[in-house]
């Protein structure tokens, strides 16, 4: 078995690929993975593990505005990172999520994630978030207390992360983190 990988934008990608995609994040993620979910996980750029023509890993990094204390930064956001079950506990996971933070380290000052799975993103670097989140509600700042054990940060900028440092992300549908 020789997976491929490729880093893809959205518009590369096709009808049946998209459709793919879904297909495998509803399968790993059990039936949990909403439509909000994958609309969060669109309009940016796409690391894909291939066995032949079958998608069989995946991960999206976006492109998101988070206000940490009081400054604007355009941050990475790791969404839809998923392996198919059949080809999980084969280092597919840990190859996708190299090259997504590598992308990230590279383009961007500061990646960030929401999961329930933190040791899996300690492995490749990923610390978990120390700061207070909120949600920026059309105006209204709003406490998202309930949200930050499960937020993870990639950065050099480590002075950010600190305990009591405000972290606002833009509200969306569905998950706002
Ligand atoms: C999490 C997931 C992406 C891992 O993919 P994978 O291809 O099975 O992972 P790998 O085989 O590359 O494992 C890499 C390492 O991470 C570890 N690991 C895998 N899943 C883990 C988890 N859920 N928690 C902690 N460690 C994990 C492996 O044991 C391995 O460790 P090692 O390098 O010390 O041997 C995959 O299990 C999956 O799709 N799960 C369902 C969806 C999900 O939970 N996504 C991520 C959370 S948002």
């Amino acid at each position: 078995m020789t997976i491929m990988y490729r880093t893809v934008s959205d518009h590369q990608l096709t009808a049946t690929q998209h459709h793919a995609i879904r297909a495998l994040l509803d399968e790993a993620f059990a039936d949990e993975f909403s439509d909000e979910d994958n609309d969060h996980a669109a309009g940016g750029v796409r690391v894909i593990a291939s066995d032949g023509d079958q998608i069989v890993g995946h991960a999206a990094l976006v492109a998101r505005t988070i206000t940490i204390a009081d400054t604007p930064y355009t941050v990475a956001y790791v969404e839809g990172v998923a392996v198919w079950p059949a080809y999980q506990g084969q280092g597919i996971g840990a190859q996708i999520m190299r090259q997504i933070t590598d992308m990230a380290q590279r383009d961007f000052e500061i990646a960030m994630l929401s999961t329930g799975e933190i040791d899996f993103y300690a492995k490749f670097g990923w610390q978990r978030f120390v700061g207070q989140s909120f949600v920026d509600n059309h105006g209204t700042i709003i406490r998202t207390a309930d949200e930050d054990e499960g937020l993870m940060v990639y950065t050099t900028r480590t002075q950010l992360n600190q305990p009591g440092v405000a972290w606002v992300c833009d509200w969306r549908t569905g998950d706002v983190w």
